[in-house]
């Protein structure tokens, strides 16, 4: 999840670029750069850092130029380095391109082009766009780039430019977002609608597979196919703020509202069937095999993760699995045998009680793997392995979209280790990698039930203390619903497995005490609705989250948040989703700061 900017016009270009990219930040900042051309020659500005980092670059260098494309930078493939910083270029520097997104088959590409000669200066997947761009140049930028991008399969945006054609901007959107700006005899582009509104009002958005070629009076609009396209342009009429959380209320909710893409990304390019590709990821020879436990390590939302990725690791390798809070942990003097891995989940991958417990594990003998959202953060230096979550920047501080990646990365992990080490039949395996591919069409479906989790968040606005309970996985949903809940409401919540209620905190469930239950898991389905039944006859207030066709948890609950099936051990992934919405409408109503909640942070880097 990356900035672009691009302009062509009468005016200079760099200052418009640096002003976009600037309303772009919220998008990635970990490093940024320009181009711009004059007609003869392209001048390419690049910067490790904050965006002012780059603006000190241009300050006192600044490159003339009509036409220009900039970059704000989230990693997703090498670190935030001045090499690996957008625009790349090709080797005669006349092309050059900025991008957001995956381009899946990049190792393959990358293969290719270095056994035709090719030298790549960077880590990234987009350094291989430029050079097909400019192998396939026969003086029309347009084909060009249609030619290339017919070679490259991923999420992603693109926009390219050549010395060659020094008024032309051609850009291509696949999932990732990209939208022209109209303006008087010059034109804009960004992958957001910020970035255009200091100048225009008038834009139109790209859809996928769709390609458009920009001069300063016209803008072409085509299928990659060729076949021309008709818009009109929409008129915007959101502030600055609203645009940034793309017509969003919270950062939250946007973020709530990006799960299904974030499914989508976090898959893209690492499963085929049942097989898992995880790009950096390196098992030693006989590792997998030797394997005898599994440690999993993390704070706050990461750690509930990490309850999931327990059940995940026992279920499907059959690995004994402790999941340990970091700040517990570090203090313990853990018993290592060789053999042992470590999961370290962390959104940031900065936590400092994260880190200390990752590495004292790490110093006794243990291999690191890291899963987190921020490629070259802190953890990924000590780290032996790396999964990225690619959930792209998350604002708001209760996190939500980090969270979902950090499971579906989690399943990528497992699925992988168990068919390595024959934990997994060919057969269960495609049925688990079948139904995680199925997950980011299910969650579009959740995410449409807002209005019934919107009703039911009214019920709960005037309560004190609300309980969330549930079995197993449903039982580590339940901790991060009722942290959610917490977070941003500020009322009191707890979780606990479904059958410890009535060993204490029963007493505590009176007429109309809220209880909300997890309860998707079959193998213990008939025993947390004995649990049900002993809050009901105490007058609670029961809110189940179900599978849509459970008709059975009816008579037991008073309000329903439905989730399609799905295998019991994916339904993490869906289950979460309404008690995100939840928390946030809860918050909602009771009128309180839901992206920065009182007293937290978005990262805890102190002990
Ligand atoms: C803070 C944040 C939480 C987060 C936790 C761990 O407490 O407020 O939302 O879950 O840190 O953060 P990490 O970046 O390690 O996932």
């Amino acid at each position: 999840m990356c900035g672009i900017m691009g302009y062509v016009g009468p005016r200079q270009a760099s200052p418009i670029l640096l002003q976009g990219l600037r309303r772009l930040e919220y998008r990635g900042y970990d490093s940024a750069g320009i181009a711009v051309s004059d007609g003869g020659n392209m001048t390419i500005l690049k910067a490790a850092g904050k965006l002012d980092q780059l603006e000190a670059v241009v300050a006192g260098a600044e490159p003339p130029g009509n036409l220009g494309i900039g970059h704000t930078r989230w990693a997703t493939h090498g670190p935030p380095t001045d090499l690996n910083a957008h625009p790349h270029t090709d080797s005669t520097d006349e092309f050059a391109v900025v991008h957001n997104g995956i381009i899946e088959n990049f190792h393959q590409l990358k293969e290719e082009l270095m056994a035709a000669g090719k030298t790549m200066v960077s880590d990234t997947d987009t350094e291989v766009l430029v050079h097909l761009i400019s192998d396939e140049y026969e003086g029309d930028l347009a084909a060009a780039v249609r030619k290339a991008v017919a070679r490259a399969t991923g999420a992603y945006a693109l926009v390219a430019v050549t010395v060659h054609e020094p008024d032309t901007l051609v850009a291509v959107r696949m999932i990732s977002p990209l939208v022209v700006g109209i303006g008087d005899g010059e034109m804009y582009l960004a992958s957001g609608i910020p970035a255009l509104l200091d100048h225009t009002r008038q834009v139109v958005v790209l859809e996928d597979g769709e390609m458009v070629t920009i001069n300063p009076g016209r803008v072409v609009l085509e299928t990659l196919q060729g076949d021309p396209i008709d818009r009109e342009p929409a008129e915007i009429d959101w502030d600055v703020e609203q645009a940034e959380k793309g017509g969003y209320p919270h950062f939250m909710l946007k973020e709530i509202f990006e799960q299904s893409q974030v499914a989508a990304d976090c898959v893209l390019g690492r499963l085929d069937g049942s097989s898992v590709t995880l790009e950096d990821v390196e098992w030693p020879r006989g590792f997998v095999e030797e394997l005898d436990k599994v440690w999993i390590t993390a704070c706050g939302t990461a750690f509930h993760a990490g309850l999931v990725g327990k059940e995940l690791f026992e279920g499907l390798l059959r690995v004994p699995t402790e999941a340990v809070y970091a700040h517990e942990l570090r203090y313990r003097d853990p018993i290592l045998e060789p053999g042992s891995l470590t999961v370290a989940l962390s959104q940031s991958g900065e936590t400092a009680d994260t880190l200390a417990a990752a590495r004292l594990l790490q110093d006794r003998g243990s291999r690191l793997l890291a899963v987190t959202n921020v490629v070259g953060s802190a953890l990924t230096h000590y780290a032996d392995d790396v999964i990225y979550t690619r959930a792209g920047p998350e604002i708001a501080v209760a996190s939500t979209k980090a969270y979902l990646a950090m499971l579906v990365s989690q399943y990528l992990l497992a699925l992988d280790l168990g068919h390595r080490r024959g934990a997994l039949d060919q057969a269960r395996a495609l049925e688990v990698g079948g139904a995680l591919a199925k997950l980011p069409a299910q969650l579009e479906e959740v995410l449409k039930r807002e209005d019934g989790v919107e009703d039911v968040a009214q019920l709960l606005a005037g309560h004190d203390d609300i309980y969330f309970i549930g079995r197993g996985l449903d039982y580590a949903v339940a901790t991060e619903g009722s942290l959610k809940l917490k977070e941003i409401s500020y009322l009191h919540s707890e979780a606990m497995p479904a059958g410890e209620l009535k060993h204490g905190t029963l007493a505590l469930i009176t007429e109309g005490t809220p209880v909300v239950v997890v309860n998707t898991q079959q193998h213990v389905y008939d025993k947390t609705t004995s649990a049900l039944q002993e809050v009901k006859a105490r007058g609670a207030m029961v809110i189940g989250v179900a599978y849509d066709d459970d008709t059975e948890i009816e008579a037991y609950t008073d309000h329903l948040l439905r989730i399609p099936r799905t295998l019991d051990l994916l339904s993490p992934v869906l289950s979460i989703v309404p008690l995100q919405l939840l928390a946030y409408h809860v918050a909602d109503h009771r009128g309180l700061d839901i992206d920065q909640p009182r007293n937290l942070a978005k990262s805890v880097t102190v002990e």
